[in-house]
Parts: C-alpha cells; sequence; structure tokens
C-alpha cells in the first residue's frame, strides 16, 4: 500500500476535537514537532472563530517546545499525562488549566491497554524510516510508540531525515501480554534483547506521512559547578567503598541514573574514578555523559529509553554508527524502567530529590506541597524495585533559603522504605537498617547544610514520643516560613514548644 504523503496542516486536520493523542518520543528527543506546531496552530484558530478545541495527551514523559509548549501556549490541553518539564505546560497545570495525571512511567503503557485512561484515537510519531508495509523505525526516543501505535484508530507519521534510516537496529521494540497472560519480560542482561528492531502496523493505519528535517530540541548541560561535582564525587566514593566492603560484586552492577545536571555529574564522576570497573547502563534516558564514557570504554553498555543527549553529541554518533550501535540499545519505556527487570538486574538506582525529610522519604515533584515541578519520572520505578537506591540533592536551594531536608515532606513520592542512602555535597547518609531517630541523626549530621543542623536538630526534641518522632504542630514549620519571609532559616521552634 502506497505511502500518502502529506503536508502538517493536513495531518493537524486529522485530530478532532476532544481526541485523545499519543506522541513517540522520550524527552525531546524521539518526539513529533510539525504535527504538534500545527496542531497548536489549529487550536487557535477553532478558539479564534468561538470553537472548542483540547485535545488529551499521551506521551512518553516530557517533551520539548514543539509539543508541550505550543499545545499548552495555545490552550488546547484536555488532560495531560505522565510527565513534563516545559515552562509553559507547568504554567498551565498549576493554573489549573490543564488536568495533569503524574504517574508511574512505566505502567503508563499498560494502563491504556487496561483501558484505565480512554482511548487513542490519534497516534502522532516520529520516525526515521516507514515502508509501505507498515514498518515503523522510531528514532531517537521511543517511549510508548509501540501501544500508540497498535491501539490508535489513526497513524500520522513525522518521517525526519535528520535521523539516518541506518539507524534501524539500534531499538528493540515489543509490547508484554496483558495479565493474566503475562510472562517475565526475558531481559536477564542489559542487552538482551526480545523485539523487533520496528514496529509492525497495519499500513490501512496510517492516515499520512509528513517529511521534516527539524532537528531535536537540544538537551543541554550546564558545566559542572562546585556542587553538582562534589556531589558525584561523592556517589562514586561511597560506590567504591561498598565495592572494597563486598555489598556490591567486584563486577559491579548496571546502573540507573536519572535526568538532568547532577545525574549527567554523577555518571562522569564514576566514569572518570579507576577503582569502578567499567559498567553497563540500564536506564530511563541516556544523557551525555554515557556516551562520552563509552568512547573512553569506561561504560560497556548502555540500554535506555531515548537518547536524550545534546545536538553534537547526537551527530557523533549518527557518524559512528558502526561503532555505537552494538553498545545501545533504546526501548519502549514499559522495559527500559520495568520493576521486574529492575530488581532480577540489581540495579543500583541514582536519581534526584526536589525535597527529603530527616526521616527518609523523598518529594520529587511539588513545591511547597502544592507546585509541579515536573513529575514523578521513572523515579518510583527504580527506586522501589533497586540494588541500592540513591538520591541526591544539592543541600540547599536559592541561596540557601530553602533546606533540601525538612521535618516532613511537604509531598510523598518515595518512602522510607525504598531510600536506601541519600547523597550531598557534604556526603553521604547510610539508612540501610537505621530506625528513624538513627536516620534522622545520620543525615542531619552528613547530608544537611550547616546552617541548619542546629535547627534539624532542635525540631527533633519537639517530637519526643513514638517510633517517628514527628512533632504534628511543627512539621511544617520550615515551608511555612518561605511563606512569612522567604528564609527556612528563620525558623523559631520556641512557640511550640510546651
Ligand atoms: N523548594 C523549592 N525549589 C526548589 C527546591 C525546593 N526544595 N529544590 C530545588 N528547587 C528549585 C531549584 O532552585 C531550581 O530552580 P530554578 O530552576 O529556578 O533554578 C529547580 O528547583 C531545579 O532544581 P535543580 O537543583 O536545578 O535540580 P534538577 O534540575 O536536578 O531537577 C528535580 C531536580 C527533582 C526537579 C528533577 O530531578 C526531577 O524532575 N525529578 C523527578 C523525575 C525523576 O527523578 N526522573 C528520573 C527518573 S529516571
Amino acid at each position: 500500500m502506497a505511502l500518502k504523503f502529506i503536508t502538517a496542516e493536513e495531518a493537524a486536520a486529522v485530530v478532532q476535537h476532544n481526541d485523545n493523542v499519543g506522541f513517540s518520543g522520550f524527552t525531546p528527543a524521539g518526539c513529533p514537532k510539525v504535527v504538534p506546531e500545527a496542531l497548536a496552530k489549529r487550536a487557535q484558530a477553532e478558539h479564534a472563530a468561538g470553537r472548542e478545541f483540547k485535545i488529551g495527551m499521551f506521551t512518553g514523559a516530557s517533551t520539548g517546545p514543539h509539543l508541550d509548549g505550543a499545545l499548552a501556549r495555545a490552550g488546547a490541553v484536555k488532560f495531560r499525562t505522565p510527565y513534563q518539564s516545559n515552562k509553559d505546560m507547568r504554567n498551565a497545570i498549576n493554573a489549573a488549566e490543564a488536568p495533569y495525571f503524574d504517574m508511574h512511567l512505566s505502567m503508563l503503557a499498560q494502563e491504556m491497554r487496561y483501558g484505565f485512561l480512554g482511548p487513542v484515537n490519534v497516534a502522532i510519531v516520529e520516525a526515521a524510516d516507514v515502508t509501505e508495509d507498515g514498518e515503523i523505525v522510531p528514532t531517537s526516543g521511543v517511549g510508548i510508540l509501540p501501544t500508540i501505535c497498535r491501539m490508535a484508530d489513526k497513524i500520522i507519521v513525522e518521517l525526519n531525515d535528520r535521523h539516518p534510516k541506518e539507524i534501524r537496529g539500534i531499538h528493540d521494540l515489543c509490547e508484554p501480554l496483558d495479565p493474566p497472560y503475562r510472562q517475565d519480560l526475558g531481559i536477564n542482561k542489559p542487552d538482551d534483547r526480545v523485539g523487533q528492531p520496528f514496529v509492525k502496523v497495519d499500513p490501512a493505519k496510517i492516515v499520512g506521512v509528513v517529511r521534516t528535517s527539524e532537528p531535536n530540541d537540544e538537551s543541554e548541560f550546564a558545566p559542572l559547578d562546585e556542587v553538582t561535582k562534589a556531589i558525584g564525587d561523592n556517589v562514586a566514593k561511597f560506590l567504591v567503598s561498598e565495592i572494597e566492603a563486598g555489598r556490591i560484586p567486584a563486577e559491579f552492577l548496571p546502573l540507573q541514573s536519572g535526568v538532568g545536571n547532577v545525574a549527567n555529574a554523577v555518571l562522569g564522576a564514576l566514569g572518570d574514578n579507576p577503582s569502578i570497573p567499567a559498567f553497563n547502563v540500564y536506564t530511563e534516558v541516556i544523557q551525555d555523559a554515557v556516551i562520552g564514557l563509552m568512547k573512553k570504554g569506561r561504560v560497556k553498555f548502555a540500554s535506555g529509553c531515548s537518547l536524550s543527549v545534546s545536538r553534537p553529541v547526537i551527530q557523533d554518533i549518527y557518524a559512528n554508527l558502526d561503532f555505537f550501535k552494538d553498545k545501545l540499545l533504546l526501548r519502549p519505556q514499559e522495559y527500559s524502567n520495568n520493576p521486574e527487570v529492575v530488581r532480577r538486574l540489581g540495579i543500583i538506582t541514582i536519581n534526584t530529590a526536589l525535597e527529603a525529610d530527616i526521616f527518609g522519604n523523598v518529594n520529587s515533584t511539588h513545591v511547597n506541597g502544592t507546585r509541579m515541578m515536573n513529575g514523578l519520572g521513572g523515579s518510583g520505578d527504580f527506586t522501589r524495585s533497586g540494588y541500592l537506591s540513591i538520591f541526591t540533592t544539592p543541600s540547599t536551594a536559592k541561596d540557601g533559603k530553602i533546606s533540601a531536608f525538612v521535618p516532613m515532606v511537604s509531598h510523598h513520592d518515595h518512602s522510607e522504605h525504598s531510600v536506601k542512602i541519600f547523597v550531598t555535597e557534604y556526603g553521604v547518609a547510610d539508612l540501610r537498617g537505621k530506625s528513624p531517630r538513627q536516620r534522622a541523626e545520620e543525615i542531619i549530621e552528613n547530608c544537611v547544610h550547616p546552617d541548619y543542623r542546629p535547627l534539624l536538630r532542635q525540631y527533633l526534641e519537639l517530637g519526643v514520643n513514638g517510633q517517628t518522632p514527628q512533632c504534628l504542630d511543627a512539621c511544617f514549620a520550615f515551608h511555612k516560613q518561605i511563606a512569612e519571609t522567604g528564609d527556612m532559616r528563620d525558623v523559631d521552634w520556641s512557640q511550640y514548644r510546651g
């Protein structure tokens, strides 16, 4: 069946008000760009004509300004799931204009299949190649592509020639059966392949192919500052000491590392540490540091859901596919983040907390308990099932006015039962086998910024009873102080005593 080439505007006209649309990709990598932009323009035109136009949005994770940004600015969001990090989308969410369902990324595809989240009317997917018999080869990010292609009534392909057709073979694509027929996923090593290098769809569902040369939105990494570098070094030193103590096997274990600068810095520090053997990565986003370490022979293999790398790095990968192709594998997030695989492989997980409490609970998502930052992402997929679950964070934010460690988290994403280790620029808190009181001491002593250590010790004296010495009157005093003076260091506990 011949492919039908159409314009982005013609593709946008396929989508109707109230439709649920599934988008490929994971981070800006692999996301369609020109059709979402055209869709946003269509929404604006409909709104100008006095008609409603909103769509439900399923993506792999965050996207880029062409997708989340454009549709949020156009006021075209009926609902949004599972993760975002775009300023305009964040503002729309926090203004209650875009209903947002923040969820574990590994669970999205199956919950769509279970029928929990409604139908997928249209799938809009970026491809490096598409054939007349319905083979679709994704680009640098996969996300939920196999599931939306199968579930959607109609598929629009954005064929992007920035991604060479020769990328075919870098993906491992499939979907598990649903319960009661689910079997183990078959991944026993990071490089195990269990799927196909393409997704096969009914060609009759492909309503159009839009050609584009739009580059990926840049994933930029800030230069290392002293805090980020110290966190990276502390993680590396800690892992070396765990190998020496025999608690991590000498051949090491696969690593997962979260998103952003700290994650990139941590990986760089691990790679530079000669006491850590060359290692494998089984993660969600493959960032610049992994590719650099691969070239130095320090990372042997990396399995992920996307290549969330800067433009020079993606160009380097594409120019040297012969070198990279047997060292990189891109999977759907249902596989890259699957807790079953994480537990089996014994993955060391490293994620960033927005806020943590002195008893070991982590908030990854909400500023002051109310404002959504990005979302949970894959942090829960990995943390709960990891061999060793580590959270990193700078000890303070906003020039020291906010302590990353508070008496009680203002929103709860990861519990004290899952979190094993905290690392800040000051050091490492090891929570394993410790009671809440012992954990509090360990965290205050090793991770909290010195400005906040006395304040948090004084807090512990307020809550004298019980397994966890919380003082329910005072546990949010730090957060209230932000509203009052803008500086947590101004907290005065005297009003809570006696
Ligand atoms: N209260 C208020 N603001 C805070 C804060 C706190 N407790 N802690 C950090 N911030 C602010 C910072 O000041 C910064 O603000 P700015 O953008 O205005 O400078 C912003 O939050 C981001 O902080 P930063 O230190 O730059 O962290 P980051 O870029 O490493 O992101 C998370 C941290 C938690 C937002 C990010 O890791 C995330 O979204 N995690 C959840 C998803 C996840 O873990 N995915 C990985 C799974 S594989």
